[in-house]
């Protein structure tokens, strides 16, 4: 069985210092890396930053620098917030790398050869922020402005000298791709949007631009450079080292498992992106699944409403396990939702600082109080220990098949409902009533409730890696034991050694903070 996996996070423009939007796609594909990589795969975590276009150059003019020394500093931002989420990222791409002009001008000859590239006139809507055009129906008048209907930033008129993608050519090969190829677009509600898009038909698509110089020039007409979206696209393909097909990254990783996308951008992933790689014979990635938004507060976040939710504060104040799983907890992922300080105080208090936080110190201070600091031997379980270990391993296809199908909501739920109960089973077995008549009672409970704290922590670990490493390691398990087939293998929870100590995990948000 090919035990690779590939995801990818979308590459971020450098226009502006990270946000929460940025935080949670990087987050999603994260704690999906990290699940894989306890399944054993050999997991190639990809991320990075979308330096070309017109917003960058314009950016760059604004603040007065060349945009190449723009990009290296904010690109370096986005870099280190890798480091501050906590991400298990393998490779960080930027796209003005040597290693991706080398993939985009193969991928533009690879169209020109296959008969999918024409020049001619582009005239249409341009959305600047968006790097995207837009058709007549796509855009609205707003107080005297023309914005775009779906994303509400302002387009304006252009008209010059374009190279043209055939898309129109490709509709049909794409509908019959979506039909062969159920779960390509996740969620459902998503593909249905996209497949009603291409079914209209499809126009060509304008892929050079004249009017400014920052990006990859087209071989053979400098005058034109590379539309953006099509460079950015590459990236995935890049990271692999592309154009070389017979590199073992190359072969091992693509087609990618799943592109993690924000619901802005599925048309590009879902049908340009696919559409480009069929014109340039290569395999299509497995699966695009696009989030949705993250509202402060009910609304989406912007500058002008001043709502915006700051990744970095909330990691400096709360942490980082913390931020991550509030994002995920609290917001179902395939749809839009919103997040306040409140809800994210209460979440750490109950889920967090209560629930599993809670159990584990408990239960490590009673072990250490009572059994000399060490997880005692057991090996005669009753029937209430088994139920409470079984009912989490019974459940493990189940969890296992929602993490493969992204449904991470559902996923946090039952475990979660595992801590509670472990909590529930600690306090009504009572091991403080058993200590002195029935010792060998009380080690069992401990013996059960201890491995019940590693398999929770081993299903949060994707999570909260911080917090549940902390527990792993003061448990002493091996790192090759910190695995989804480990689960409930009462041979690896280590009952020789000390338990290490352990600090506070989360500490509880009083309301003045
Ligand atoms: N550069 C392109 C992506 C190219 S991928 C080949 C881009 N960059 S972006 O920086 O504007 O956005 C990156 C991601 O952040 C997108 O997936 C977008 O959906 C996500 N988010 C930006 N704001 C968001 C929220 N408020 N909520 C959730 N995610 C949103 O697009």
């Amino acid at each position: 069985m090919n035990k690779n996996f590939y995801i990818t996070t979308p590459i971020y423009y450098p226009s502006g210092k990270p946000h929460m939007g940025h935080a949670y796609s990087s987050i999603v594909a994260d704690i999906f890396a990290r699940f894989k990589r306890l399944e054993r795969y050999d997991v190639l975590f990809l991320t990075g930053t979308d330096e070309h276009g017109q917003k960058i150059q314009k950016e760059a003019k604004k603040n007065k620098k060349d945009p190449k020394i723009f990009c290296d500093e904010i690109s370096e931002t986005f870099r280190s917030l890798t480091k501050k989420l906590n991400l298990s990222n393998d490779d960080f791409i930027r796209t003005t790398e040597k290693r991706h002009y080398k993939s985009v001008i193969e991928i533009w000859n690879r169209l020109v050869n296959s008969g999918d590239i024409y020049l001619d006139n582009y005239s249409g809507w341009d959305s600047i922020s968006d790097e995207a055009f837009y058709d007549e129906d796509e855009i609205e008048d707003k107080n005297g402005k023309k914005i775009s209907k779906s994303s509400g930033s302002s387009v304006e008129w252009v008209e010059e000298e374009s190279y043209f993608f055939k898309l129109s050519a490709w509709s049909e090969k794409l509908l019959e791709f979506y039909k062969n190829n159920q779960n390509f677009i996740l969620p459902s509600s998503r593909k249905n949007e996209v497949e009603r898009f291409v079914e209209k038909g499809l126009k060509d698509l304008s892929i050079s631009r004249t009017s400014f110089t920052w990006g990859i020039p087209v071989p053979k007409n400098e005058k034109h450079v590379i539309y953006v979206w099509l460079d950015a696209l590459t990236n995935y393909i890049s990271a692999l080292n592309f154009p070389d097909i017979e590199d073992k990254k190359y072969k091992e990783f693509w087609p990618a498992d799943v592109h993690i996308i924000g619901k802005d951008i599925l048309r590009f992933h879902a049908v340009y992106w696919p559409a480009f790689l069929l014109a340039a014979k290569l395999p299509l990635p497995k699966r695009v699944f696009g989030h949705g938004w993250i509202l402060s507060d009910d609304k989406k976040m912007s500058k002008s409403l001043g709502n915006i939710l700051d990744p970095i504060e909330i990691i400096n104040k709360y942490g980082i396990d913390q931020l991550r799983y509030y994002l995920v907890k609290e917001v179902s992922l395939g749809n839009d939702g919103s997040i306040s300080m409140e809800n994210l105080k209460n979440c750490i208090n109950n889920d967090l600082a209560n629930n599993y936080g809670n159990l584990c110190q408990r239960v490590f201070s009673f072990i250490k109080k009572n059994c000399a600091n060490k997880i005692p031997k057991s090996n005669n379980l009753h029937d209430i220990d088994n139920k409470l270990l079984e009912n989490l391993k019974n459940n493990l296809p189940t969890l296992i098949n929602l993490m493969n199908n992204q449904d991470l909501n559902e996923y946090i739920k039952i475990v979660v409902s595992f801590s509670f109960d472990a909590n529930k089973y600690f306090n009504d077995s009572e091991p403080w009533a058993v200590k002195k008549k029935d010792p060998k009672r009380m080690n069992t409970i401990l013996f059960t409730i201890s491995q019940q704290i590693k398999n929770i922590s081993i299903l949060l670990n994707p999570i909260i890696p911080e917090a549940t490493n902390k527990v792993l390691n003061s448990m002493n398990i091996s790192k090759n034991d910190i695995s989804i087939d480990k689960i409930n293998d009462m041979n690896t929870l280590n009952c020789d050694k000390e338990l290490n100590n352990l600090d506070i995990l989360f500490t509880k948000i009083e309301d003045d903070n």
